[in-house]
């Protein structure tokens, strides 16, 4: 028996920034994102002789197989399932290009495909909370559109919702490739790091009051806000990694000067806005009538950059 299913990457808005309990990946705040078309991952689950996981047709070595099984042996566990023998193949079409993890869409497809293959009767929150305890980020990936993850308190009440699976907004990312070293700090080893920065804490303080205003933002169609606060969460998560003892931070020279050339097209009243994850890509958010101009500055200004246009995904489903 095989079973396959596909999710989406996304891109949050209201960033995931710290634990509250590693081992279940209970987050210290609620955040939100925007589910993306371009990027996702395909993986199949099958029977097999022993333990076994592929990634885009490559077998992998036991110790990056580790983390797959060891995260499917907890859902075993918790199902009360037997530890059978799969095989996991898992295709990302998530090009290193895109500067985007592709952790989000990988536990979020593995759950659905782990779900499928044991026939479980799981809905949609079952399944996010079962993303999340792969990777937090995958909570969200489950739904199409705009998500949220509610940071909750426990396992049960840690999950993400849809907060509109088709938006009406006039909304475009632009993933920005300028460097295509792997990232020098993991999103886990940062979201540790950053938690004795002074400003963590009143960070914190505010994740309710910008969650609720993306969400007035998303209600009201209202681009501009969306993109404002977004930008502000973002430089928000990167002003603590360097205010953090020691103080570290994800940022490349060629990261600042793209957020210069995004201050720069704004003047020139091409509205756009940046955010950035855990590593020195830029994504770029605007409406589509700016893409055009917005590559052009950005293409003449790097010599070697690549930019992947995406859009509004569907949520998670099993294809066969
Ligand atoms: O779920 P992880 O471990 O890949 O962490 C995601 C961290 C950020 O991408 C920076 C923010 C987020 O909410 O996705």
């Amino acid at each position: 028996m095989k079973k396959t299913a596909r999710a989406h990457t996304n891109i949050a808005l209201i960033k995931y920034w710290g634990k509250k309990n590693a081992e279940l990946r209970l987050p210290l705040m609620s955040s939100l994102s925007m589910t993306l078309d371009a990027f996702y991952s395909e993986t199949s689950l099958e029977t097999g002789q022993q333990n076994e996981f592929y990634l885009n047709n490559q077998k992998q070595s036991d110790q990056s197989a580790q983390r797959v099984f060891q995260y499917l042996h907890k859902l075993q566990d918790s199902f009360g399932l037997p530890y059978d023998a799969l095989k996991v193949s898992s295709i990302n079409h998530v090009p290193t290009a895109a500067g985007l993890a592709s952790s989000s869409s990988a536990f979020a497809a593995l759950a659905a495909s782990f779900c499928a293959y044991y026939d479980l009767d799981v809905d949609r929150k079952m399944l996010s909370r079962l993303a999340r305890i792969g990777s937090g980020s995958a909570s969200r990936s489950i739904y199409g559109g705009f998500a949220i993850w509610q940071k909750g308190h426990d396992d049960k009440s840690s999950y993400a919702y849809p907060l509109d699976e088709k938006p009406a907004m006039d909304l475009h990312l632009l993933a920005v490739e300028l460097d295509q070293k792997p990232k020098k700090l993991s999103s886990t080893k940062g979201m540790q790091a950053a938690q004795n920065s002074p400003f963590f804490q009143p960070w914190l303080a505010r994740n309710d009051a910008e969650l609720n205003d993306m969400i007035a933002a998303i209600k009201n169609n209202d681009f501009t806000k969306l993109g404002s606060l977004a930008e502000l969460n973002a430089n928000e998560m990167h002003a603590i990694n360097l205010t953090a003892q020691p103080e570290f931070t994800y940022f490349e020279p060629n990261t600042i000067k793209a957020i210069k050339l995004v201050e720069e097209l704004r003047q020139q009243g091409i509205e756009c806005y940046y955010t950035i994850d855990a590593g020195p890509n830029v994504k770029i958010l605007t409406p589509l009538k700016n893409i055009k101009e917005i590559k052009k500055l950005f293409l003449s200004e790097f010599s070697n950059v690549k930019i992947i246009n995406a859009s509004f995904g569907p949520g998670v489903s099993i294809l066969d």
